[in-house]
């Protein structure tokens, strides 16, 4: 394919020597004519392992030009990859301002060309650039000519002709047919599992990835800070902490929902929490669980009010099915904000009896929901008589037949807890976070 590069930074250098080396032709662009002329002579404006040797290669083998001609690259070659920089702003936004004007340039230099024009964005942008970038070209060129989509790249620098080579996934954000076979067309030779979604998800995916692993080495120099002033060593903890896959290092709790809790989670935390104030240890991050997760409860609250509904039925109490352990029940916190709202509320919960409920159970209920028994509803169809809405904070398959078989009294539904991946027909379904 024919291929030009915006930014021949380290994303735009190593982007165009891999492709190049897999057969494909590029012209790199830069405002910089140092770069462009580095490049031309097969010099690498950057360093990276691998990057000295594919380079001169590349150049020797006519595959490889450089230019400042941004018109000219867009006119010998059928896609655009724009790699400038994002750099933040003082105020930590990213600044867009190189991304719109290579668009403003690329968008000039189709009104010279016949053949179809397709833009894909590598720089990491915030959700609706691509739409933006969209819009800039559509004030130049007419629709039919250009394609969009944005694919993030995953390389690390040090190692980044290995990652450009072994991607966790290729993401290609787009509607356009023509533009995703574009992309899949130039990784034709890497084997990664490829993903189609749209422009906005896949820029948020790659702000996820790359604050996700923020998230871990912060996770793990917390860790390492406490293990310091109790006299552990870290590394050997982490190692077993690591080694379970089926837990910690796993999908498991990592789906959008509702708040954490039960006996478990919210009091380990704390306890945690309090062993680094303890020794004087900084755990911003830990530290930061609980407001997270409430917070979590308080956009729930907010949603539900915004819903102006008076009467609401809620399946599930406990914080899973088929417990009835209802200590730290995010659901029981939830219901007390919505009766301290004024609103009536009706509880199914199969695995929770009230006449069985002892010892601490017990008396957080006694504390936090004192009318318990007169909310409890054992029939599910008792519960949902002549409510607007209903509330599902549990994953149970009982609940799902419940909600299909009697549509008609179930006119609204919030899921808590993914219960539906396609909203049920013949009701107005709201996901907590879908
Ligand atoms: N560096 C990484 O490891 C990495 C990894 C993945 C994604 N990213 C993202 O990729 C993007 C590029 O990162 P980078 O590290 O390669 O940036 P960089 O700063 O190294 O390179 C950007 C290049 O773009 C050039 N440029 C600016 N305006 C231009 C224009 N109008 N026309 C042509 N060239 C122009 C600059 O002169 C520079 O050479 C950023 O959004 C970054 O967040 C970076």
């Amino acid at each position: 394919m024919k291929i030009s590069i915006f930014g021949l930074g380290y994303v735009g250098t190593v982007t165009a020597a891999c492709l190049t080396r897999d057969g494909h032709e590029v012209v790199g662009v830069d405002v910089n004519p140092d770069k462009v002329r580095m490049i031309q002579k097969g010099e690498s404006p950057v360093v990276e392992p691998g990057i000295e040797k594919l380079l001169p290669d590349a150049v020797a083998k006519s595959r490889l030009t450089a230019t400042t001609d941004a018109a000219a690259a867009v006119a010998a070659t059928d896609i655009s990859l724009v790699c400038v920089g994002t750099p933040a702003k003082e105020k930590g936004t990213p600044n867009l301002d190189h991304v719109f004007h290579v668009c403003e340039q690329i968008a000039r230099g189709l009104s010279g060309k016949s053949t179809p024009h397709v833009l894909v964005l590598r720089s990491t942008v915030p959700p609706g650039t691509l739409e933006a970038c969209e819009a800039v070209l559509a004030r130049h060129a007419d629709r039919a000519r250009f394609h969009v989509a944005f694919n993030p790249e995953f390389l690390r620098e040090g190692s980044a002709v290995r990652d450009y080579d072994a991607p966790p996934f290729t993401i290609i954000g787009t509607n356009e047919p023509a533009a995703e076979k574009a992309v899949r067309e130039i990784y034709k030779t890497i084997r990664a599992p490829v993903f189609v979604v749209q422009p906005r998800e896949s820029e948020l995916i790659k702000y996820l990835c790359n604050t996700w692993h923020a998230v871990k080495v912060s996770f793990a120099n917390e860790v390492g800070r406490l293990g310091c002033q109790l006299g552990i060593d870290a590394r050997r903890v982490m190692d077993v902490f690591l080694s379970d896959t089926k837990l910690n290092v796993s999908p498991v709790y990592m789906r959008p929902g509702f708040a954490y809790g039960g006996s478990c989670l919210p009091k380990d935390v704390s306890a945690l929490i309090h062993m680094a104030q303890d020794k004087g240890v900084q755990m911003p991050v830990v530290s930061a669980l609980p407001q997270s997760n409430q917070a979590q409860i308080d956009s729930t609250v907010a949603r539900i009010l915004q819903m102006r509904v008076r009467k609401i039925a809620v399946f599930g109490l406990a914080f899973k099915a088929n417990t009835d352990d209802l200590r730290e029940s995010p659901v029981v916190l939830l219901v007390k904000r919505l009766i301290g709202e004024g609103r009536e509320i009706r509880i199914f919960d199969p695995a929770v009896n009230q006449a069985k409920l002892m010892g601490t159970n017990l008396n957080y209920i006694r504390e936090n929901l004192p009318h318990l028994e007169s909310l409890m509803k054992d029939d599910p169809v008792d519960a949902l008589k002549g409510v607007e809405l209903l509330i599902v904070t549990q994953n149970h398959g009982d609940f799902r037949k419940i909600i299909t078989e009697h549509k008609p009294a179930v006119k609204r539904v919030f899921d808590l807890a993914g219960l539906f991946s396609e909203p049920p027909e013949g009701v107005e379904y709201h996901g907590i976070a879908w």
